[in-house]
């Protein structure tokens, strides 16, 4: 199963030069927590920013460029269909970001975990609309910067 996993503000911003324009602890122990112990996609601009593997975690980096060097707990995968291939034996794979691995996954997903966080930030990378005729909410939970939405498809995704 694909799920995306994304904290956006209230345009659905998610990053600005590179980065997260946001640091909220309570929302990345909430990252960890579901994603411990999975594998997960992110792009290389999110990889590069986070700068290193995840602990417990396998990371699966979409690149067109081969790494310089192996970093451990890090498989780099030249396109969606080798990202999908190297994944395909395990039960939930994660999809962390950034914009364009979300635009690209979200048609694929099952499920999405997505913080909405109530102030508004700047930014130049956005999560995709969010079709509610697509997507219904599962839980609803509140923290005090965020609503954390488990979100379910109401169809099948598509083949490609
Ligand atoms: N708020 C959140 O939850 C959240 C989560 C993650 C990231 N972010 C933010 O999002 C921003 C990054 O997003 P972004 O859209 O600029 O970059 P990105 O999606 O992280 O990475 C884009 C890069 O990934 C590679 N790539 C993507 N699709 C590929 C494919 N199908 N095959 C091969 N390679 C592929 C390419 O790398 P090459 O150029 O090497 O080929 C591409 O340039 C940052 O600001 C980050 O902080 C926010």
């Amino acid at each position: 199963m694909i799920t995306l996993v994304a904290a956006i503000d209230p345009n659905n911003v998610i990053g600005k030069a590179g980065s997260t324009p946001w640091h909220i602890p309570d929302e990345l122990k909430l990252f960890k927590a579901i994603t411990y112990g999975h594998a997960l996609i992110a792009g290389h601009v999110t990889y590069k920013s986070i700068g290193h593997g995840l602990p417990g975690r396998t990371l699966y980096v979409l690149s067109h460029s081969k790494p310089t060097k192996n970093q451990e707990g890090v498989v780099f995968c030249s396109s969606t269909t080798d990202a999908l291939e190297k994944t395909k034996n395990e039960r939930t794979v994660f999809v962390i970001g950034g914009g364009s691995v979300y635009d690209e996954f979200m048609p694929l997903a099952q499920e999405m975990r997505i913080s909405h966080l109530r102030t508004e930030y700047s930014g130049d990378v956005y999560f995709p609309e969010i079709d509610h005729t697509i997507w219904r909410i599962h839980t609803k939970t509140e923290y005090p910067l965020f609503t954390h939405i488990h979100y379910v498809r109401n169809e099948q995704p598509s083949k490609n």
